[in-house]
């Protein structure tokens, strides 16, 4: 299985719902190839932001060696799965697929935690620490599910 996260910097969400599938994953012995990256593309090449990675440290996770990389055409034929954490995100991948199997890949990650709401991870970029403590909340909740839904 081929993962691919995306959100809008690839410096908050993202590089979060890496960390924490990555740990995940492994704790079920799966080898996957779990990857984030970002619509837009400011922070290529920038470690995650560092509120980002405090809250994943004091959750017991390592991202700070992440870097950060554009969404690519390319990636809808290098995963097989295609994980975005808002509408806007789903908006910007969707406008570059070119063909059905190329959309089918695509999922908003928390439809795995809250079935057929369409909610979206919030930005926490311009927002104080709490916002990551809130995200990091809501995407281990969905990676649970999404490794529950995906084995079962
Ligand atoms: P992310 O958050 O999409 O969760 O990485 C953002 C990071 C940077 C910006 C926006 C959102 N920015 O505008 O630079």
């Amino acid at each position: 299985m081929r993962i691919l996260l995306v959100c809008l910097g690839n410096i908050c969400r993202s590089p979060l719902a890496e960390g924490i599938l990555r740990h995940k994953a492994a704790q079920r012995n799966l080898d996957w190839q779990i990857e984030s990256a970002g619509t837009g593309d400011w922070h290529v090449g920038q470690a995650p932001d560092p509120r980002s990675v405090a809250v994943a440290r004091r959750n017991g996770i390592d991202i700070s060696q992440q870097r950060g990389r554009h969404f690519q055409q390319v990636d809808f034929e290098r995963f097989d799965k295609i994980i975005v954490m808002d509408s806007h995100n789903l908006r910007d991948v969707l406008r570059l697929a070119e063909t059905d199997a190329q959309r089918a890949k695509v999922e908003r990650m928390l439809d795995y935690s809250h079935p057929g709401q369409d909610r979206s991870v919030p930005d926490p970029y311009y927002g104080g620490t709490d916002g990551f403590d809130d995200v990091f909340v809501l995407l281990d909740a969905a990676c649970t599910s999404f490794l529950d839904r995906t084995l079962s």
